[in-house]
């Protein structure tokens, strides 16, 4: 153990899971060398969302120039990289499978070992690069476009999923809410801005609760009910202010993952509080998290938005715990669309 304690480890990781061609280059765990992102969100805003046909195909066509600028701009020659490391699930199958297919061909001709990432505990894990200095057990609370969990991080690569969403994630609320009205796709971001000159208090949204589990979320009854409040108001011909349907709804979401969050944090009896996945980089949930944290003596990571939304970083951060513990995958590795935490 000592001897690995001492030894560098240089990760290179690959991300493709949904419509973020990445690859980074990343030094024991926490330090970033190279982050290459090439977002696809262009293409797939005039159909309003992600297809996943058009996602995969764009990937093949940029996986070897992202990943070879990854290693350009961290300085790093392929052979003194230590491991290849990829997301292979939860995602599109067509796309993860084009950054499984890439990672093991780098492992077999460059023979380094290939070690296969789970897509949440990546987002998870962006939380070591962005604090040194933290280590579990904490809390986290993981919103993306495909999830919203709540999760006990008891030590690295060791999950417990405590509370998850029973329809819509979080993202995906954002997303559908956006295109409801006419924000366009990715919705996240714009509701984010727009809100902003909006006022939180306009339309008084639900809170949802799910009866049998205090930590579950469901976000479907608050979509509907913004999709309500705009067809009464076309109904009445009255106009939308668009900023105050986004603020309120913004509110809406933040009030019930702020709650849900802190709330699992006392009951665990925890002092630390991690947050990840897009929406985490949504600037009134942070501020929500860095007051109510603040009043509880509850000390708030929360990833620079760059590491929130999909990256490569993040996956070559979690890779690296992996491969402390000795992990290591076969060429056999496959794509897993709905691969278990
Ligand atoms: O983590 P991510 O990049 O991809 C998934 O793994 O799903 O998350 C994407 C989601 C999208 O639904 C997007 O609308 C949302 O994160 N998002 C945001 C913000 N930025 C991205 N939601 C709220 N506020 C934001 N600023
Ligand atoms: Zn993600």
């Amino acid at each position: 153990m000592e001897q690995q304690d001492r030894e560098e480890v240089l990760i290179l990781a690959i991300e493709s899971s949904c419509d973020e061609t990445a690859a980074s280059v990343v030094r024991n765990g926490r330090e970033v060398l190279s982050n290459v992102i090439f977002t696809q969100i262009d293409l797939h805003t005039r159909y309003g969302g992600v297809v996943p046909e058009i996602a995969s195909r764009k990937h093949i066509e940029k996986i070897n120039q992202v990943i070879e600028e990854a290693l350009e701009q961290a300085g790093v020659p392929l052979e003194e990289i230590t491991a290849v490391a990829v997301t292979y699930g939860p995602g599109l199958v067509g796309a993860l499978l084009v950054g499984v297919s890439a990672a093991k061909a780098i492992s077999f001709a460059a023979r380094k070992p290939l070690i296969g990432v789970h897509h949440i505990s990546g987002h998870i894990s962006a939380n070591y690069i962005e604090y040194p200095d933290l280590e579990p057990p904490f809390v986290c609370l993981v919103a993306s476009g495909g999830h919203s969990h709540l999760v006990v991080v008891r030590d690295y690569g060791d999950y417990e999923i405590i509370g998850r969403t029973r329809d819509d994630a979080a993202g995906e609320a954002f997303d559908k809410v956006a295109r409801a009205i006419g924000l366009g796709y990715p919705g996240g971001p714009k509701i984010d801005k727009i809100s902003r000159e909006g006022n939180p208090d306009a339309i008084p949204f639900p809170r949802a609760k799910v009866a049998e589990s205090k930590y579950d979320f469901s976000f479907s009854g608050l979509k509907s009910a913004v999709l309500n409040y705009l067809n009464a108001c076309r109904m009445k011909g009255e106009e939308i202010c668009q900023a105050d349907v986004a603020a309120s709804f913004q509110k809406a979401v933040v009030d019930v993952l702020v709650e849900h969050s802190l709330h699992a944090v006392k009951e665990y009896g925890y002092d630390k509080f991690a947050i990840a996945g897009g929406v985490a980089s949504n600037s009134s949930l942070r501020e929500a998290f860095e007051k109510e944290c603040g009043k509880r003596n509850i000390r708030f990571y929360h990833p620079a938005p760059v590491y929130c939304t999909d990256n490569a970083a993040m996956i070559g951060a979690a890779a690296y715990y992996e491969y402390r513990k000795g992990v290591r995958h076969g060429y056999d590795l496959n794509a897993v669309p709905n691969l278990k935490l």
